[in-house]
């Protein structure tokens, strides 16, 4: 088990790329398998979790070839029926997105397949998916109270239309490929508008998408196109710098290619509340999605209140904001974030315990944090939980001191980012 120890070495200066985009990497082999012919994948994430998604498709039968570049892919998709029954058990690893999204896939097989993952992932609810799953007539047996392992016994699917009790993109995602396999429409009906990769992605492959506000439907049964696409940077990587940016002074650096579809730039609105100067310049469109260029400069930040709307299109941001609230001037309160709960880690709990240790006075509320800015955070050991996310914040939060701190079982980085602390590093210089 690794461990980063970091302390404050002059400011962020100079330019850099996020790593590639994790839930379109994920969504990109899904779609690239289901397709009938070659798919073209350039900048796919080449970490853990979408590694998790990729050996799933292999162990099913599908021709995935890495090219000269690891995040190269050229993928022989097999159709929509044309996987074969895995061998073993499909172990998703850490990552929730392999688990949700390939239940619908995998509900819709004529074959039996288990789904398992790591002590992290055995703990996260799947009754969400099941639920709709099981709707459409899925088999499906869990652990005690929905928790992994997935028994998914494969079949004849109807459509439904779904009203999701929560705004999840992962939940609306598996219904909506569970749907490619019925004979009629399926319709998801959200709370709130979660990420639409899926429905951006689907559209590209040719498949009969229709949004209407909170609802996302697909006509099932058609032949999904190949893929040829470009994945942009991930905002959810892009964060942990942009915090830097703002939080270290005389900092002053350039994210390039960064994805900032507008389910997700809540990072954005929320740091700009506070008084952030953030930048989207070169703005364009890549493969079905928009991306920017983000010039980000040291700003003096206030606290603010955080909630409603903000909090689905930030939701994977939360770590970072919370260092970001730790140095700004004020109290910042965010709430309407009980999902934060049930992410690879309990992430309102992990958040309070770590900051604290830094001295920062922080109040854990059942759906957020309370979180009392101050002007120095204290050099302290604090530890990631096995959560990337955690890990990276507590990194940023560690070169705002000029005495070291530790963070501890850092290996989770990978999972998302892996070489973010050469990145980081070089920007330092
Ligand atoms: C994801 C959706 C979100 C997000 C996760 C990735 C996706 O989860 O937190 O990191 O790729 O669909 P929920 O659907 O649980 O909100």
């Amino acid at each position: 088990m690794s461990q980063i120890s970091i302390k404050y070495n002059g400011p962020l200066r100079g330019e850099l790329t996020a790593s590639p985009d994790k839930s379109i990497s994920h969504r990109a082999i899904m779609l690239s398998s289901l397709a009938e012919g070659i798919s073209h994948i350039n900048n796919f994430l080449h970490a853990e979790d979408p590694l998790r998604t990729l050996e799933a498709f292999r162990q099913m039968g599908v021709d995935i070839k890495i090219g000269t570049e690891a995040n190269e892919l050229l993928i022989n998709g097999k159709g929509l029926t044309g996987l074969s029954q895995p061998e073993d058990v499909i172990d998703c690893g850490n990552s929730g997105t392999t688990m949700r999204l390939m239940s619908g896939i995998m509900s819709a097989q004529p074959f039996s397949s288990t789904l398992t993952g790591d002590s992290s992932l055995r703990t996260r609810p799947m009754k969400r998916i099941i639920t709709p799953l099981t709707q459409m007539g899925a088999n499906i047996s869990s652990g005690k109270d929905g928790l992994p392992p997935l028994k998914i016994k494969g079949g004849k699917l109807s459509p439904i239309s779904y009203k999701s009790p929560v705004a999840s993109a992962q939940v609306k995602s598996s219904i909506l490929f569970a749907g490619l396999y019925c004979d009629g429409i399926t319709t998801v009906i959200e709370p709130g508008k979660s990420r639409d990769h899926t429905e951006r992605m689907l559209k590209a492959c040719g498949a009969d998408v229709e949004i209407k506000g909170l609802e996302a439907s697909v006509k099932g049964m058609a032949v999904l196109k190949p893929l040829d696409i470009t994945v942009p940077g991930d905002l959810s990587s892009a964060a942990f710098f942009i915090v830097a940016g703002l939080i270290v002074p005389g900092s002053e650096i350039l994210i390039k290619n960064t994805g900032i579809n507008p389910t997700r730039t809540g990072i954005i609105d929320i740091l700009k509340m506070m008084g952030a100067d953030i930048g989207l310049e070169n703005k364009r469109e890549v493969s079905g999605e928009p991306v920017a260029d983000i010039h980000v400069k040291h700003s003096k930040l206030n606290g603010s209140d955080i909630g409603g709307e903000l909090v689905l299109k930030a939701i994977d941001e939360f770590p970072a904001l919370c260092v970001a609230a730790a140095k700004a001037d004020g109290t910042t309160k965010i709430t309407g974030a009980a999902e934060l709960r049930v992410k690879e880690s309990d992430r309102i709990a992990a958040m309070t315990a770590e900051l604290r240790k830094m001295g920062v006075v922080v109040e854990e509320l059942e759906d957020g944090l309370v979180i009392e800015g101050r002007e120095d955070l204290k050099p302290a050991t604090v530890k990631s939980y096995g959560d990337h996310r955690i890990a990276m914040s507590m990194i940023v939060a560690g070169i705002t001191s000029n005495s070291e701190t530790t963070v501890t079982d850092t290996d989770c980085v990978n999972t998302s980012f892996p070489g973010f602390m050469d990145v980081l590093e070089s920007l330092l210089q």
